[in-house]
């Protein structure tokens, strides 16, 4: 079966969300679960493929997430028919309910951070029950000294835990441009330790101030990520489940957010007529 394709829903491109191509949605967890809403966030609307995307469970955290928090992520995932719930591997916050560090930060790659967030996957998997858990892989800011490779990090908790990948194509290539880790490297290493396979495409610039490529998901996806998609769709198989594209800036218009969708599904068509 063809995997699903679609946004992070926003307001700015929910009025396209009838389009042929957007058949998977991804919900951003703060913003479907306000207390003052009286219904489930994607009432009026219908998709394949419901995931659940978080920022704060902070599986690298020293502690076990708060179970408060697993039990708010498995309802909003039930009351808008949710499939999966992701979150990134890396923590927001030490203790639950201490001082945030403001982004998702990787953990120092060391085997200590390994075995402290599979023991806090394996918990939120038995939490989660049916509801599948992907984890993202970022982009850095700046990387710890560590003493395991980040792709060898990555494919033991995949293969420890059991759960799935999200891959974000676009932080693997913004870390081959800020770092020169080569991103078809790193995305070939981990694939194939998943179950299970989502993806994130996005677009970002250049800031020539501080030398850096910007996960910004401001810009159009650009031709070098377009390209390492199609080798990861390529590496992920029958396992690849759903592609979302994230913008949460300088919004496109309406030819805009219909063409990318569009790129992404035809690429999977392609793909699929290739190797069947
Ligand atoms: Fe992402």
């Amino acid at each position: 079966m063809l995997p699903a394709t679609g946004y992070a829903l926003r307001d700015e491109n929910r009025p396209y969300a009838d389009d042929p191509a957007w058949t998977a949605v991804e919900v951003d967890f703060l913003r479907a679960c306000h207390p003052l809403r009286t219904e489930a966030f994607l009432t009026g609307l219908h998709f394949d493929y419901v995931s659940i995307h978080s920022l704060e469970l902070s599986v690298c955290s020293p502690d076990l997430p708060d179970v408060r928090f697993l039990d708010a992520l498995v309802e909003v995932a039930r009351e808008n028919g949710a499939v999966a719930i992701t979150d990134h591997l890396g923590f927001t916050h030490g203790a639950v309910g201490g001082a945030g560090v403001g982004h998702v930060t990787a953990p120092p790659f060391t085997q200590a951070a390994l075995d402290t967030t599979c023991r806090n996957i394996e918990h939120i998997q038995r939490h989660f029950g049916a509801y599948r858990f992907y984890v993202e892989n970022l982009a850095h800011f700046f990387r710890w000294q560590g003493t395991i490779d980040e792709a060898e990090f990555m494919v033991r908790v995949l293969e420890r835990t059991g759960c799935g990948l999200l891959l974000d194509v676009t932080n693997a290539y913004a870390n081959e441009r800020n770092f020169g880790a080569p991103a078809i490297e790193f995305i070939r290493a981990i694939v194939p330790a998943a179950n299970r396979v989502q993806m994130h495409l996005a677009g970002g610039f250049f800031d020539d101030e501080r030398g850096r490529y910007v996960d910004s998901h401001s810009e159009p996806i650009p031709a070098e990520v377009w390209t390492l998609y199609e080798q990861a769709v390529s590496e992920s198989g029958d396992r690849l489940d759903a592609v979302f594209i994230e913008r949460d800036w300088n919004y496109p218009t309406e030819a805009g957010w219909r063409n990318e969708v569009h790129k992404a599904r035809h690429h999977l068509l392609a793909a699929t007529v290739v190797t069947s």
